[in-house]
């Protein structure tokens, strides 16, 4: 029994571009308020009100680019009611998402301030579904116009002086469903006219992103490509991961059996299939590559934690969703040329989180530790790696039991990003590299993993599942042999 993969230090491929580390934060549930935005005069600790020890995790784990205001939320949201005095901000009632009440007191405002802070470029996505032309029109005007203009003059009555510089831009979400319930051929209609007003200012060039495909639907890609292709950089793909079925039960969190554990699994490798597919169209319409597929929901679903507010969608984070995030990672890598940003759904207190908020307590989950193990790969060279894997047999059923992914970055340094499936069995690993001096190398590697299929952390636990320094690897001529343990997420560093 063995894993045998080859690393070939000296075929580079595409570069992975750290947008594939991007985040999704909506207004839902406490995603936005409590979660990241608590107010100046919260006893909380904060700057400017966003939550200090929120600001300093998410620093850490270097996001790159952050998309909101969400999200179905996106369809139904009107900037205006999110700028000016606090105090005279619109109150509205969040239809989606629990039917609370939104204050608007997180806006564009405060949202540009936490980019800024913590170095992240933004993201955000425009109303197709119930906003007018004109708004999503102003709204560009209002953040990217340097001058005298309407629009930009009240963005400095509002106290922003100078134009932010805004890239990423989405016309629009889900708009199949959420967003308009739209046929494919209307909607790309509509993203003809809207985008058509979504202006370059000055030097600000933005990078516009069509609304795509729900999971499988090819023919959503198809008739966007055709219809709109020269007119988007950016085309999106929604998937989510989930054990049961959307509508009869997704599945819990932490009280799941074996079977439910190997599904998951199954259905996060089925990323790679749906990237795959989605790709062959796009290659049809554009060979180059140059328009980026952008999956920008992606990670687990499951039943929200009993005793919340359904429609919050707040979800435990088990060691279960750190094998998923890493094999999402690593099949991501795989389609660099293609994949150019993702955002998982969502960075607090919102379905597969990096973080979890309670009053005043924080905990970091599985997911976030592997967003900061995998750091490394932001930005580097992809290599060829290939690879023969033992099989993770569940019943009649089997998958790989180990993902392996390999970068070399700027300063020549090798990652390998490890993840044995198994939730059984310790997987022995056999890592040859080619191309590089291993006897003259140094090595350093970090593991998460647990015993039980359901570790999480809680706010009486907040680092039962952390990673630790990992020394059971070792080499021999050109090879790294070790034994990566049942149910984990290991990068070994090489330099
Ligand atoms: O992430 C939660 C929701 O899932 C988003 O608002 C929507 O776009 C998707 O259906």
């Amino acid at each position: 029994m063995n894993n045998k993969v080859v690393i070939n230090t000296d075929i580079e491929k595409s570069k992975i571009n750290k947008n594939i580390y991007g985040h999704f934060a909506e207004h839902l549930g406490r995603g936005i308020y409590e979660g990241i935005w608590v107010g100046e005069d919260s006893p909380i600790p904060n700057t400017n009100g966003i939550r200090n020890d929120v600001l300093e995790a998410l620093k850490n784990i270097q996001v790159p680019v952050l998309r909101w205001p969400g999200g179905c939320f996106a369809d139904e949201y009107h900037w205006k009611d999110g700028i000016g005095p606090r105090e005279n901000r619109k109150r509205m009632v969040n239809t989606h998402w629990g039917g609370v009440v939104e204050n608007n007191h997180f806006g564009t405002h405060e949202f540009m301030m936490l980019c800024d802070m913590i170095g992240a470029e933004p993201y955000i996505c425009g109303n197709v579904g119930s906003g007018t032309v004109q708004e999503m029109s102003e709204w560009v005007e209002y953040m990217t116009f340097d001058g005298e203009s309407p629009m930009a003059n009240w963005r400095k009555e509002n106290g922003q002086q100078e134009p932010w510089k805004l890239k990423y831009f989405g016309v629009g979400n889900e708009n199949w469903g959420c967003g308009g319930n739209m046929r494919p051929e209307y909607y790309a209609d509509l993203y003809r006219r809207y985008q058509t007003y979504v202006r370059n200012y000055g030097d600000n060039k933005l990078y516009k992103i069509a609304g795509g495909a729900n999971v499988d639907d090819y023919r959503w890609t198809e008739v966007l490509m055709k219809n709109a292709h020269w007119m988007m950089d950016g085309l999106s793909l929604h998937y989510y991961t989930m054990p049961g079925e959307f509508w009869t039960g997704k599945g819990s969190a932490t009280d799941f059996p074996e079977e439910e554990w190997f599904i998951t699994l199954q259905r996060a490798l089925h990323m790679n299939t749906l990237i795959t597919r989605h790709s062959a169209i796009m290659d049809q319409y554009d060979p180059e590559k140059r328009i980026g597929m952008i999956i920008d929901e992606w990670g687990t679903w499951f039943d929200p934690e009993p005793g919340t507010n359904p429609g919050f969608l707040y979800q435990q984070n088990t060691i279960r969703d750190a094998l998923v995030a890493g094999l999402h990672f690593n099949i991501f890598h795989e389609h660099a040329d293609r994949v150019h940003m993702t955002n998982i759904a969502q960075t607090v207190n919102v379905l597969q989180a990096m973080i979890l908020t309670e009053g005043e307590k924080m905990l970091l989950t599985p997911t976030y530790h592997v967003f900061d193990m995998f750091k490394v790969h932001h930005d580097a060279s992809l290599l060829q790696v290939d690879g023969q894997f033992d099989q993770y047999q569940f019943g009649d059923e089997s998958l790989p039991q180990v993902s392996v992914s390999a970068s070399k970055d700027k300063d020549g340094k090798v990652h390998i990003s490890l993840c044995n499936l198994d939730h059984k069995n310790e997987a022995d690993l056999n890592l040859e590299l080619r191309g590089f001096d291993l006897s003259a190398s140094k090595m350093s590697g970090k593991i998460l993993t647990a015993d039980k299929m359901d570790a999480h952390n809680t706010f009486d636990q907040p680092e039962h599942v952390k990673p630790v320094t990992w020394t059971d690897v070792k080499t021999e001529g050109q090879a790294i042999s070790a034994k990566l343990p049942a149910m984990s997420v290991a990068v070994l560093t090489l330099e």
